[in-house]
C-alpha cells in the first residue's frame, strides 16, 4: 500500500489563497481570552447590536406561514420586489426585480458576479486599502487583481487618472467599495463621475458596486455608481442586510445588474449552492419596508463612538487617525512609531505592533497589512463605549508610557 497524503492532492484553487490575517488575530483575541485574559478586541466586523425585535417576530411568522421549503434559486419574488423599490427609492436605480439576484450575504453576490464574468488572465482592480476577501475570489475565479493604492495622504480615495492608468484592454472589473471597510471612506458624486468617465471609455469593463455599508454613514449621503448617467448598465449594485440590520448571522444579500449579468449570477449560484434561505427572505422584506427606528439608533450610536475613538487615538503621539465618514473602522496611521522602542520592545513594522498591543496589553486591532497599506491598522467600534474607552486607555498607555 503506498502512503497517501492529503496534502498532496490539495487543488492550486485552495493553494492562491491565504488565510486572512484577519481571521488570525480574531482568533488570537479568542484563543488569549479563553485562557482567562482580558483582551478587548477591536477586530470585529459586525454590529455589536442584536437583529431588531420585529425582523426577528416577521421570520419566527414566516417559518409559521410555511416558508421553509428551497426558494427559488435568484430569490423570493416577494423580496425582489421589495428591493428593486427600495432601490428605486433610495438609489435612484431603475432596476426592474427580475435584474436582482438574492444570495447567501453580499460575499456571496460578489463571488456571484466575479464568476460570472471573470476568465482566466482577466483583470481586476481593486483599490487599496480593500476588504482582503475580493482578492481571494478573483484569483480562486482564475482573475488577476491589480491593485491601485491612495494612503492617507489622498484621503484614502485614488485619482482617476490612477485609476485610467492601471485599466488595460484585459480589464474586466473595478471594484468600488464606498463606505470602504477599512478606511470608512466615501466617495461622493463628483469623484463617482470621474470614474465613471474613465470606466465608459473602455469597451468592456464593469463596476462592481459593493454597498454594504450604506446605511452607515455620517457626513456624507451615500451615492450608488450606477444612478450616473450611462453607469447602470455597467454596475453590478452589491449590499446586504449583515451590517446596517444588524444580521450578520441570517446570510442575506443581493445583487443588482443588467439582464445577462444577472442570469449568469444565477447559474453559478445554482451550481455552488441554491436559493437564500426562504424565512429570512420574507424577514427580510420586513426589514425594508418596517420602521427603521433601530437603524438610525444604531447609526447614531457608531457615530458617538467614531468622535470617542478618533478623539481618543489623535490625542496619542505617534498615532494619526482620520475622521471616517461611515462603516464602524477607524484606519489609524501608526508609522511614526516604526523603529521606535517602546517598553523595550523594539516595533518594526504594523504587524509587529499589533501583535504587541494584543499580546502585551491585551488590545486586538488589526493590521493595516491585512487590507495592502502597512502604514496603519484598522479599529472596530463595534463594541460598547466602556470596551472603546478602556482600549484607547491601554493604547495610550502602551504607546507613551
Ligand atoms: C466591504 C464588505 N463587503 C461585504 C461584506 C460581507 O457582507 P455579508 O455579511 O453580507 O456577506 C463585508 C463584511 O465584512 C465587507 O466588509
Amino acid at each position: 500500500m503506498t502512503t497517501f497524503n492529503p496534502q498532496s492532492i490539495l487543488s492550486s484553487r485552495t493553494a492562491a489563497v491565504e488565510e486572512a490575517i484577519i481571521i488570525r488575530m480574531s482568533q488570537k483575541a479568542r484563543e488569549m481570552k479563553a485562557q482567562g485574559h482580558d483582551v478587548i478586541s477591536l477586530t470585529i466586523g459586525e454590529p455589536d447590536f442584536d437583529t431588531p425585535q420585529h425582523i426577528r417576530d416577521a421570520a419566527y411568522q414566516a417559518m409559521n406561514d410555511g416558508y421553509t421549503h428551497y426558494a427559488p434559486i435568484p430569490g423570493m419574488p416577494e423580496l425582489r420586489k421589495a428591493l428593486a423599490k427600495k432601490l428605486k427609492k433610495e438609489n435612484q436605480l431603475d432596476y426592474d426585480w427580475s435584474e436582482i439576484v438574492v444570495s447567501n450575504g453580499a460575499k456571496q453576490s460578489i463571488t456571484n458576479a466575479i464568476f460570472a464574468t471573470v476568465d482566466e488572465g482577466d483583470e481586476v482592480i481593486l483599490l487599496a486599502p480593500f476588504w482582503v476577501a475580493y482578492e481571494g475570489v478573483i484569483r480562486m475565479a482564475g482573475g488577476k487583481p491589480i491593485i491601485i493604492f491612495a494612503g492617507l495622504e489622498d484621503n484614502f480615495k485614488p485619482p482617476a487618472s490612477r485609476l485610467k492608468a492601471a485599466m488595460t484592454a484585459k480589464t474586466k472589473l473595478v471594484i468600488l467599495n464606498s463606505p470602504n471597510n477599512p478606511t470608512g471612506a466615501m466617495f461622493n458624486t463628483d469623484e463617482l463621475a470621474e470614474f465613471a468617465a474613465v470606466i465608459c471609455d473602455h469597451p468592456r469593463a464593469m463596476v462592481i458596486s459593493d454597498e454594504i455599508y450604506e446605511y452607515i454613514n455620517f457626513d456624507e449621503e451615500h451615492v450608488s455608481i450606477a444612478s450616473l448617467p450611462g453607469m447602470q448598465s455597467r454596475t453590478i449594485t452589491v449590499n446586504g442586510f449583515s451590517k446596517g440590520f444588524a444580521m450578520t448571522g441570517w446570510r442575506l444579500g443581493y445583487a443588482a445588474a443588467p439582464g445577462p449579468i444577472v442570469k449568469a449570477m444565477s447559474k453559478v449560484q445554482g451550481t455552488f449552492t441554491a436559493g437564500a434561505n426562504a424565512f429570512v427572505q420574507m424577514a427580510a422584506v420586513t426589514a425594508l419596508e418596517g420602521p427603521r427606528d433601530d437603524v438610525e439608533h444604531m447609526r447614531q450610536t457608531y457615530l458617538a463612538r467614531r468622535n470617542l475613538v478618533v478623539d481618543g487615538l489623535n490625542a496619542i503621539d505617534g498615532i494619526q487617525a482620520p475622521k471616517p465618514a461611515g462603516t464602524f473602522y477607524v484606519f489609524a496611521d501608526v508609522s511614526k512609531l516604526f523603529g521606535k522602542t517602546l517598553s523595550n520592545h523594539k516595533i518594526d513594522n504594523v504587524d509587529d505592533l499589533c501583535n504587541w498591543l494584543l499580546e502585551v496589553h491585551h488590545v486586538a486591532t488589526v493590521p493595516g497589512s491585512a487590507f495592502g497599506d502597512a502604514k496603519s491598522l484598522r479599529i472596530s467600534f463595534a463594541t460598547s463605549t466602556e470596551n472603546l474607552t478602556e482600549a484607547i486607555k491601554r493604547i495610550a498607555w502602551a504607546v507613551n508610557p
